[in-house]
C-alpha cells in the first residue's frame, strides 16, 4: 500500500511521523509543494486551480492508494472537491475546532492558522458548528509557517518575534481568558517549544496531527496492505531550490532518502500564477 503525505512544505513532516508510526506496512511518499510555499497568501481560487492540476499530476505518477493532505491551508479549500475527482481516499487536516471547544474551560480560545485558513468559509463554519458558545477568536498568523521552516533548517529564532505574531491570540475579559490554541497550520507544532517559551500564559496548544493518524489508519484498513515496503520513505519537491544539498541533511532523521525533484510544477509556473512567495 502507498500512501502519499503531503504539504506545501516541511509542516507535513508533524503528520508524517504519526502516521509512519501507525503504518509500518505502509510505503511512504511526502511531497512537499514549496515551489508554490507558503500556501497561506494564495487567492482561493488560483489555489485550488494549483491543487486540482497537482494532484491530478501525483495520483497519476507516484500512484497513490491513499493520500493525506497535511495542510489546513489546502484542505480547508480543496479537500471537497479533490474527493470528487480522484480515484483514491483522501484523508484532509482542518482546524481542531471541536477538539479546543471539547477542552477549553474559560470557553476562550484561538485558532492559530495561515491568513488563508482564516478566511476560509469552511473554518468559519467549523466554529459555527462545534463552538456556538465560545468566544473565539481566529489569528492568521503572518510569516510563522515560514519562521518554522527556518527553525527545523537550524536557523536560531527570535523569541520576540514570535511572540509579536501569537499576541493577538491570548484574550482576557472579564476575569477569564483564552486557555487552549488551535495549532490550525502543520508548520506550527515544529515551533512548540518557541511558542510555549513566547506565551505571555500557559494555554493547551492544541496539535491535531495523532487524530490524523488515526483516521489515515481507519481509512487504511479498507485498502489491501500488500508487500511491506522494501525501501526507505520517499521525499519529493516541486522546485529545487537547495542546491547545497542542505534538505538531504535536514531530513535524514526523518527517515527519508535523498529528496527527488516532481517536475513540471516548478518556479516557472509559481510564476504564471502572479504570486510571490
Ligand atoms: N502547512 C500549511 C497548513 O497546514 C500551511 C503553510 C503555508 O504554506 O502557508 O496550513
Amino acid at each position: 500500500m502507498r500512501v502519499l503525505v503531503f504539504d506545501s512544505g516541511l509542516g507535513g513532516l508533524t503528520v508524517f511521523r504519526p502516521v509512519a508510526e501507525m503504518l509500518p506496512q505502509a510505503e511512504l511518499i511526502y511531497v512537499a509543494d514549496n515551489a508554490a510555499f507558503p500556501y497561506g497568501r494564495w487567492p482561493e481560487r488560483k489555489l485550488l486551480k494549483r491543487l486540482s492540476g497537482l494532484f491530478a499530476d501525483l495520483v497519476a505518477t507516484l500512484r497513490p492508494d491513499m493520500a493525506v493532505i497535511a495542510c489546513n491551508t489546502a484542505s480547508t479549500i480543496a479537500l471537497e472537491p479533490l474527493r470528487q475527482s480522484l480515484p483514491i481516499p483522501l484523508v484532509g487536516t482542518v482546524p481542531a475546532v471541536k477538539v479546543a471547544a471539547e477542552a477549553s474551560r474559560s470557553r476562550m480560545f484561538s485558532v492559530l492558522a495561515t491568513p488563508g485558513t482564516v478566511q476560509r468559509v469552511y473554518t468559519h463554519e467549523l466554529i459555527e458548528r462545534f463552538a456556538p458558545d465560545c468566544r473565539v477568536r481566529l489569528v492568521g498568523a503572518r510569516g510563522l509557517a515560514g519562521i518554522a521552516e527556518a527553525a527545523l533548517r537550524g536557523v536560531e529564532i527570535s523569541p520576540d518575534h514570535v511572540r509579536s505574531i501569537i499576541e493577538p491570540a491570548f484574550e482576557e475579559e472579564e476575569g477569564k481568558r483564552t486557555d487552549a490554541i488551535v495549532l490550525a497550520c502543520t508548520h506550527y507544532p515544529l515551533l512548540l517549544p518557541q511558542l510555549k517559551e513566547a506565551a505571555p500564559w500557559p494555554v493547551n496548544f492544541i496539535d491535531p496531527a495523532e487524530a490524523i493518524a488515526r483516521q489515515a489508519e481507519r481509512v487504511a484498513a479498507r485498502i489491501a496492505i500488500g508487500a511491506p515496503p522494501q525501501q526507505a520513505p520517499e521525499f519529493y519537491f516541486t522546485a529545487d531550490t537547495d542546491p547545497e544539498r542542505r534538505m538531504a541533511a535536514v531530513l535524514k532523521p526523518w527517515g527519508f532518502g535523498a529528496p527527488k525533484l516532481f517536475p513540471g510544477w516548478d518556479k516557472a509556473q509559481f510564476d504564471k500564477a502572479g504570486i510571490r512567495g
